[in-house]
């Protein structure tokens, strides 16, 4: 609330919050669309929630994208992430390696003092594949700890430009556009109802994981999100959104 109030953008957080039905909103001034540093505070301003929120023992799951890699930017060591772990959220996403959960689950750790597990599993795997994977000791051994997820860090992304940066196929696009795809996390693709369109197959944290975490902290900004922002909120299971300007003034304005 500190940051919102220098900048005056309380009230914008607080029409966030009701529109949203998500307890706690902070808005960043600007727009993460039109210049990066605002995507810097954005992650600024989460790694201070996550300062703030963890616990001795925590086990964080994290996944991929920008937003996250430019929380991890702003860590710093501290005693209690000693006995912290950060845990991929999924195995790669057919992403840039800089920004795919195993990368920022590995760099929080450095930069914290944490320890961290890895996620050795490729996204889109055949079915028979992922049965096989799913019983790796070390698989099971990451997907055991994602189960005691007590923290969750996020980003949510625009379901079309999502599917591209990972190359899906123009076939796979049209699917989704048609299905009405809006939002994209976990891997997973909502539309406008917040309903699940398409599951990327692929290992990790699990929706109804994420539900069961005691906190969830969603990392996205930029008025290019507005709709995925609305969409993912169905989920109903955020309890921080760190957002900016350019995502709540867009969304607030077609109210
Ligand atoms: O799953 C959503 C994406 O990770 C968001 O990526 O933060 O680079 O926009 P981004």
């Amino acid at each position: 609330p500190l940051v919102g109030e220098l900048f005056g953008l309380t009230d914008l957080a607080e029409k966030m919050q009701s529109l949203l039905g998500i307890p706690e909103v902070i808005v960043v001034q600007g727009n993460a669309d039109q210049s990066p540093w605002v995507k810097e505070e954005l992650g600024r301003v989460a790694a201070r929630v996550l300062k703030q929120t963890v616990q001795e023992g925590d086990i964080v799951a994290v996944t991929g994208g920008t937003s996250v890699a430019s929380l991890a930017h702003h860590l710093s060591a501290s005693s209690v992430f000693r006995s912290v772990k950060f845990v991929p959220a999924r195995g790669g996403l057919s992403e840039q390696a800089e920004l795919q959960a195993n990368t920022l689950a590995s760099e929080m750790a450095a930069k914290t003092g944490a320890s961290y597990r890895l996620l050795h599993v490729p996204d889109r795997l055949q079915p028979e594949a992922l049965q096989t994977l799913r019983k790796e000791p070390q698989v099971q051994e990451v997907l055991e700890l994602l189960r005691e997820t007590r923290i969750v860090l996020h980003g949510i992304g625009d379901a079309i430009s999502m599917a591209k940066r990972r190359n899906h196929s123009e076939a796979e696009l049209a699917s989704l556009q048609e299905a009405g795809a809006v939002s994209e996390a976990f891997g997973y693709y909502f539309n406008e109802a917040g309903e699940t369109v398409y599951h990327m197959p692929t290992i990790g944290l699990q929706l109804d994981e994420v539900k069961k975490a005691q906190k969830v902290l969603s990392i996205a900004g930029g008025e290019s999100k507005a709709k995925a922002i609305l969409s993912f909120a169905k989920q109903s299971c955020q309890n921080v959104l760190v957002t900016d300007e350019g995502a709540a003034r867009s969304l607030l304005s077609t109210r």
